[in-house]
């Protein structure tokens, strides 16, 4: 057996026997410590900074707006349901308040414009989190209509267009931070259906937003979460959705795919969410956290180890790589199986 250090200290030797990669070794390392310095600078005067956040009924959008109350933060929290709303304000400060808010309705976001304006004056709105998402339809492209498509895109990507235009001469004023989450599916097209579209278009629109507002001092960060356990990811929320696509599907198409393909298919969904999903949101959180505190936040966040050690990397691999996989984890039609 050989060990890690022996094969470290090997490298070492091998390394520092050369000029040229001794000298390179120690422009990474300065590089590497230059940037961590970098990284970890804070802002100061949370207490004296106002965060608007949508999507707080669950997920990654209640835990932030916790977690930023708790830091002193003025949190305005953005929720879709009265029940989510009142469970929220229960959990948390005084100071936080929260806001029904229906991203697909302009006139909702231009009530929310209001109300956070009288809250912050003229200090302006440091932070907007743009986080309200959804998954559902979710499945083969095959399966959908073109309603099952504008269902996701009107909240993940017109909601997130939407609300950031309502909400910039706000943000310009302080000069404050657009923080939106994507995904690695905004990186990579796992799935059909309108999520992977909508998390590319975040991808697309935070780019050309960020190049046009470093000018006016606005900062914007991509949050590129795993898997975790949110709705985004639930399956007795996604199964029933994929029953009605099936069901209403012609029979020659059911036929294409076999008799045993469904249930075939749900097992795929069933096997890949419960090895994928991880429970612990605070890593996605704590990122979005960085990106509001950070006196340099990061452009993108890769949030979670399977983001970080398996799908960004993926997605910098040929398509036929990610092909291979997907290929391997669903089922095939016809009924014939694989393995
Ligand atoms: C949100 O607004 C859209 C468009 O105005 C409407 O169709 C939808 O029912 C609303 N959703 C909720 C939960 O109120």
């Amino acid at each position: 057996m050989v060990s890690t250090e022996s094969v470290t200290s090997y490298l070492l030797e091998v390394i520092l026997s050369h000029p040229l990669m001794t000298c390179a070794l120690l422009l990474f390392t300065t590089a590497a410590i230059c940037w961590y310095i970098r990284d970890s600078y804070v802002v100061s005067g949370f207490s004296q900074k106002y965060v608007f956040i949508t999507g707080c009924d669950s997920g990654f959008g209640n835990l932030l707006a916790r977690q930023l109350d708790q830091k002193g933060f003025h949190v305005i929290a953005a929720c879709l349901t009265e029940k989510g709303a009142a469970e929220l304000a229960a959990a948390s400060s005084l100071t936080l308040k929260t806001l029904l808010v229906n991203v697909t309705d302009s006139e909702s976001i231009r009530r929310a414009v209001e109300f956070v304006s009288r809250e912050v004056g003229e200090r302006g709105l440091w932070g907007l989190v743009n986080n309200a998402g959804r998954s559902i339809p979710i499945g083969p492209p095959e399966w959908m209509q073109m309603e099952d498509f504008t269902k996701v895109l009107d909240v993940n990507l017109l909601g997130v267009i939407d609300v950031t235009l309502q909400f910039l001469p706000l943000l310009k004023k302080a000069p404050g931070r657009v923080v939106n989450v994507a995904s690695v599916l905004g990186r990579l097209s796992l799935t059909g259906g309108g999520y992977c579209l909508s998390k590319w278009g975040v991808e697309a629109f935070s780019d050309s937003l960020r190049r046009d507002m470093h000018q006016f001092g606005i900062k914007v960060s991509i949050i590129e979460p795993g898997f975790f356990k949110t709705s985004v990811t639930q399956l007795d929320l996604i199964e029933p959705d994929l029953r009605r696509l099936w069901a209403r599907l012609p029979k020659d198409v059911k036929d294409s795919y076999g008799e045993t393909y469904f249930d075939d298919y749900l097992k795929a969904q069933e096997f890949s969410m419960n090895m994928l999903c991880s429970p612990d949101l605070s890593k996605v959180t704590n990122c979005m956290e960085h990106a509001l505190t950070a006196r340099f936040p990061r452009t993108r966040y890769g949030a979670g180890w399977d983001a970080k050690l398996f799908w960004i990397p993926l997605s910098y691999l040929p398509s036929f790589v990610l092909d291979f996989f997907i290929d391997v984890l669903l089922p095939l039609p016809t009924g014939t199986r694989k393995i």
